[in-house]
């Protein structure tokens, strides 16, 4: 079969389409035949080596993919040979077969392409348990979403809409996102390039500031992002994009009361494997409602990996990128 494969810690066009033995399911796992997979901005620091988690060399990058059951390992009893799934796995998406876990894979709703399905598992995930678990939105709170138009910002906008979020303010980097923005549920857009946010939310929550704040940006945004936080507010850390670690002073923390929460997603799965199955059904609940809706704003063929890994660092992509066999 075909993978593609990182031989050392690489940048995208390092990357190479090698074909490998397809890998045999063990206990509790299943073989997916790949249809779709979702590119995350993850994926782009797994292959340098910055990413928390170091596979072992060479190895495929690819955290989600779309596809049907080939074939079933030992013990498996939720799936049967040529059912569709949707499956996040801790590596090896980008490859025409994947291994994944029974307890990590899901049927694909009737209603669910494979390419919703691929753009869906991670950002909406990781938007859910910011929003709701880490950072206790209530209904007609203040949400300022960074890089709203992104993958998982755009997938916090609509979960918060969702969930009777008050006003959603979305930032982005460049005017041409605004639209989709406002269109996926924000009251306000702005492109924080040209407008300072602060101002921004200021003026629009009478000067209380937002409750929740959800930074996939980190450095001087995250930092910033202090400046316009309500009383009790939380201010989420769901990633680094700018590239940079944001510093918060603990005494602006005691004194402005509000809370500074991080969110790994992929640690739930050994810390509180049942919470994700939770999120997971709420998140399909409102899928089927039609109150989520993921978007895509790239598709590549497999082997064109490098080309979407390069748009989606240009900072150009909205919503999510997809590749397919
Ligand atoms: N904590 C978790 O469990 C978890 C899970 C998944 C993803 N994440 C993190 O969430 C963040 C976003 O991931 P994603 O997959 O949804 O990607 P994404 O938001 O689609 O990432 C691309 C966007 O990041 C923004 N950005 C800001 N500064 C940038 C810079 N210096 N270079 C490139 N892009 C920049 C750009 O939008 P604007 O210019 O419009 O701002 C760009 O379009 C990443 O940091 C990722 O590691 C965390």
């Amino acid at each position: 079969m075909k993978a593609i494969r990182a031989h050392e810690w690489c940048g995208p066009r390092d990357l190479v389409v090698d074909e490998i033995d397809q890998p045999q399911p063990g206990d509790g796992q299943i073989l997916v035949r790949v249809n779709a997979a979702g590119l995350n901005f993850p994926d782009l620091l797994i292959i340098t080596g910055k990413y928390q988690f170091k596979p072992a060399l060479p190895f495929s990058p690819g955290f989600e993919i779309a596809g049907t059951v080939e074939k079933l390992g030992p013990g498996v009893s939720k799936f049967r040979e040529g059912q569709p799934v949707i499956a996040q796995v801790p590596a090896g998406g980008f490859a025409e077969y994947a291994i994944a876990e029974e307890a990590y894979a899901h049927t694909l709703p009737d209603s669910m392409s494979d390419e919703e399905a691929a753009a869906f598992p991670l950002v909406y995930q990781t938007s859910y348990f910011g929003l709701v678990y880490r950072g206790a939105l209530e209904k007609g709170e203040t949400v300022l979403v960074h890089s709203a138009a992104g993958g998982v910002g755009l997938a916090a906008v609509q979960i918060a809409r969702a969930l009777g979020a008050g006003k959603i303010i979305g930032t982005v980097g460049s005017d041409d996102k605004l639209a989709v923005v406002r269109d996926n549920g924000a009251d306000v857009a702005l492109n924080y390039q040209t407008e300072d946010f602060v101002e921004v939310v200021k003026r629009e929550t009478s000067g209380r500031g937002a409750d929740v704040i959800y930074d996939p940006v980190g450095g001087e945004i995250g930092e910033r992002s202090t400046k316009c936080i309500a009383f009790e507010g939380r201010l989420v850390i769901i990633g680094f994009t700018s590239g940079k670690f944001s510093n918060f002073v603990s005494n602006h923390i005691l004194v402005k009361n509000y809370s500074v929460v991080g969110v790994h997603w992929g640690s739930y799965r050994h810390n509180k494997p049942a919470q994700i199955e939770q999120g997971w059904n709420e998140l399909i609940e409102l899928y089927q409602t039609g109150m989520l809706k993921p978007v895509i704003g790239g598709r590549y063929h497999m082997e064109n990996v490098a080309d979407a890994m390069e748009f989606l660092a240009s900072r150009k992509a909205v919503g999510k990128v997809v590749l397919h066999w």
